[in-house]
């Protein structure tokens, strides 16, 4: 695997840095570090998966916790400032094959000269460890060199309005010995302590080594003496454990340190780069004739593959993320509809672990369906480490909270819950885990099932679901969204079908005793599903909700992605207007392709384009998956290319709060679903029509499935396209 992505400057740009601190990050799916720079001060410390801690507002949200990656240098008593005096040149590179950043820093003032070169690796393999391994070379210069190898811990998270702030941990322990220096934190909420220890190391024997204790850090000092030139060589590990595996994290991250330091700086990295190698062998694709959309997708899958942790029984994937405190960790329907396809696709095991964060807040959702009168499981919008409801209500925008903002979502954004146990069917169509059903798929189908049935109500002989929300946020508490009715109806069928199996399966008819699921009620959701409303006129066109054709119409500008391009006026009354903030319709017209003949989903698909200003990131990754199934192709490449470079080009201008999750996975869902046209049917791999440019001559990847990886070629003959599955290369 090739590719680098290289990035170069001249001193530090502080806008730039904090983009790149996305997009650089390194993360093993246990914990993160953002790819700032380790020579200069950051606002961002770590990111460790589950700890999460109460806030005013947004309920709870993702700790940014201390930073242990810092190396200060100083040169004759100064520190090197890389924002003033001299020149300075920086180049970072980000290899996605082998997990590592490289970081060049050139520096140069008068006659001195200093060239800082670094290697960063979060352990992909070793999941509580990270390590550093820099070279120091001066020239020009003789006198103290000083590195200074601090855990700071001021790292704060910003509230809302952005001038208060909470640091979300305290330190309960602390020590400093010949091995390193480590602090144990605990959330406010006392919930989690993580320990996080370092260690800075030389071969070169003649340096001086000093303690430094102040009020927000501790540090490791190294004093060289430098003649006229030389260099040195330092290394740097860090251990991050959480009490959620051990009882005592901070003795574990002295452990992990001293561990790391046993082993051969070059034993310790090719174990990481292996594990990475055998990783990307599960994808190996390959596009000929388009070398740069390849190269946007493996980037795409690089930050994806990050986030799997394998030892944690179920995975939090935050819509950000652990990239960056945007949406402040918490995790949407991007996860189960946007992200879920590539994972099953190329690392089942860890889309079962994403399905089971859902299994393990089952009673919390149930409990939340009844706290709001209804039966079954309600999932919440947003959620975090605990499956309670997590998306704010209300946003003050000044320190007084005059002026605040009423948040819908939380209370109406409840198609989450039918794409979740979309997500279920999915993952089971893929892998035929009966276990995964037994264990809880199941129960999550018939108690959505259930939280639907509650939800409905029966007027003019129709069923319908009052004041909701779809995925278009512009329009809130409308009726008979089509997105949230077909995709319920869609749910009533899957817990009718699997009710039916459930009584051919000894394993699974225990789970429908145990939930006393009977024959009337399946007779009660086959009825429903049948007289759900659907808000569809005689001439195909869907209205997104009942009266939306009566709202004033207006069409955006093509090519015009977010809400710039809109006349301030229409903005003011966005909600009274036909634009939709992102693909809605469109989306579950993919979702549910089988349901609706071509002629009407091209319809739909052309009316709903001229009308939605894609303000989220999910919406391009949608169209060009319906694009591409529609045989749009031009539109499909373009929406493809724009989805995948999300935050490569920054389209929403807010990638410094990290990776857009969705976007990535919806990237590859375009890929896989919309062009490939891959489709799964009791565990097998259905081609269906691959919609491919002209320019791919031939495509190559592995996909698994329930009979293990498969090897897919596609061939463009440029008269014909011919599709083998075959078995994969053996690497
Ligand atoms: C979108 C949601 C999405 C959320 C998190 C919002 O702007 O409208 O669909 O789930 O961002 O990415």
């Amino acid at each position: 695997m090739k590719y680098k992505f290289r990035y170069t400057g001249s001193g530090i740009d502080y806008l730039l840095e904090e983009k790149l601190g996305t997009l650089l990050t390194l993360s093993n799916g246990r914990f993160s570090l953002r790819g700032e720079l380790e020579l200069a001060p950051s606002k961002y410390g770590l990111f460790v998966s589950h700890i999460y801690d109460y806030t005013p507002i947004f309920y709870r949200e993702l700790v940014n916790l201390p930073r242990p990656v810092a190396i200060y240098i100083m040169v004759d008593d100064t520190p090197l400032s890389l924002v003033k005096e001299g020149k300075y040149s920086i180049e970072r590179t980000l290899d996605i094959g082998s997990g590592t950043l490289e970081t060049i820093v050139k520096w140069n003032n008068d006659e001195k000269q200093l060239v800082y070169k670094s290697l960063r690796i979060v352990h992909k393999k070793i999941k509580e460890l990270a390590a550093i391994k820099a070279s120091i070379e001066v020239k020009g210069f003789s006198g103290k060199l000083i590195i200074v190898s601090p855990i700071e811990f001021n790292t704060i998270n910003p509230l809302m309005p952005e001038d208060v702030s909470i640091r979300h941990y305290k330190v309960i322990k602390s020590e400093a010995n010949s091995d390193g220096i480590g602090i144990e934190v605990e959330t406010l909420d006392k919930k989690y302590r993580v320990g996080i220890a370092s260690s800075i190391r030389s071969n070169d024997k003649k340096y001086r080594r000093k303690i430094l204790i102040s009020q927000d850090s501790m540090g490791e000092e190294l004093i060289f003496n430098i003649g006229n030139e030389g260099i040195i060589e330092i290394m740097k590990y860090i251990g991050v454990s959480r009490n959620i595996e051990v009882n005592d994290p901070l003795e574990r991250s002295f452990e992990v340190i001293s561990k790391a330091y046993d082993m051969k700086w070059n034993d310790l990295v090719q174990k990481h780069v292996d594990e990475w190698k055998k990783i990307w062998s599960r994808i190996d694709l390959r596009i000929e004739g388009d070398e740069y959309i390849e190269r946007l997708l493996k980037f795409n899958a690089f930050h994806l593959l990050q986030l799997v942790d394998d030892d944690s029984d179920y995975l939090i994937i935050p819509s950000r993320g652990l990239h960056g405190i945007g949406y402040r960790g918490h995790v949407f329907w991007d996860t189960d509809t946007y992200t879920l396809p590539f994972y099953i696709a190329f690392d089942p095991r860890a889309a079962r672990r994403i399905l089971m964060y859902r299994c393990k807040f089952i009673e919390e959702a149930k409990k939340y369906a009844r706290s709001l009168g209804y039966n079954g499981a309600r999932y919440p919008w947003e959620s975090a480490d605990d499956g309670v409801e997590a998306t704010p209500r209300e946003i003050p925008l000044d320190p007084l909270g005059k002026d605040i903002v009423r948040i819908y979502t939380g209370d109406e954004e409840e198609h989450i819950t039918a794409d979740i146990a979309y997500a279920v069917d999915l993952y089971y169509n893929a892998t035929m885990d009966q276990e995964f059903m037994s264990k809880c798929g199941l129960k999550i189908l018939f108690e959505t099932a259930r939280y639907w049935t509650s939800r409905v109500v029966f007027e003019n002989g129709k069923y319908v679901i009052k004041h909701t929300m779809g995925p278009d946020e512009y329009h809130h508490g409308v009726n008979n969204s089509f997105y949230i009715n077909t995709m319920v109806r869609r749910n009533l069928d899957l817990a009718i079908k699997y009710y039916h199996e459930s009584l051919r399966i000894r394993d699974w008819r225990r789970i429908i005793e145990v939930l006393k699921v009977s024959e009337e009620e399946v007779k009660l959701w086959r009825n429903i599903r049948n007289n759900i409303h659907i808000p569809c006129r005689d001439d195909g066109l869907c209205e997104e909700f009942d009266g939306y054709m009566l709202l004033e119409d207006f069409k955006v500008k093509p090519n015009c992605i977010g809400e710039k391009c809109l006349p301030p006026e229409i903005i003011d009354k966005i909600e009274k207007t036909r634009l939709v903030k992102q693909a809605d319709v469109v989306a579950a017209m993919f979702l549910l392709k089988n349901e609706f003949s071509e002629d009407i989903i091209m319809k739909n698909f052309k009316y709903y384009l001229e009308r939605t200003t894609h303000s989220s990131s999910l919406s391009i990754p949608m169209y060009s998956a319906l694009a591409a199934r529609l045989g749009l192709m031009d539109l499909a490449y373009n929406y493809l290319l724009l989805a995948a470079a999300s935050d490569l080009e920054d389209i929403y201008d807010n990638t410094e709060y990290g990776f857009h999750i969705g976007a990535a996975g919806g990237t590859w869902l375009a890929f896989l679903h919309g062009f490939i046209g891959i489709n799964y049917k009791d565990g097998e791999i259905i081609i269906d029509k691959p919609r491919i440019l002209s320019k791919w001559r031939r495509i190559l990847f592995n996909i698994s499935s329930k009979n293990g990886v498969k090897r897919i070629i596609i061939e463009n003959t440029g008269n014909d396209v011919i599709c083998s599955i075959k078995e994969p290369l053996k690497q």
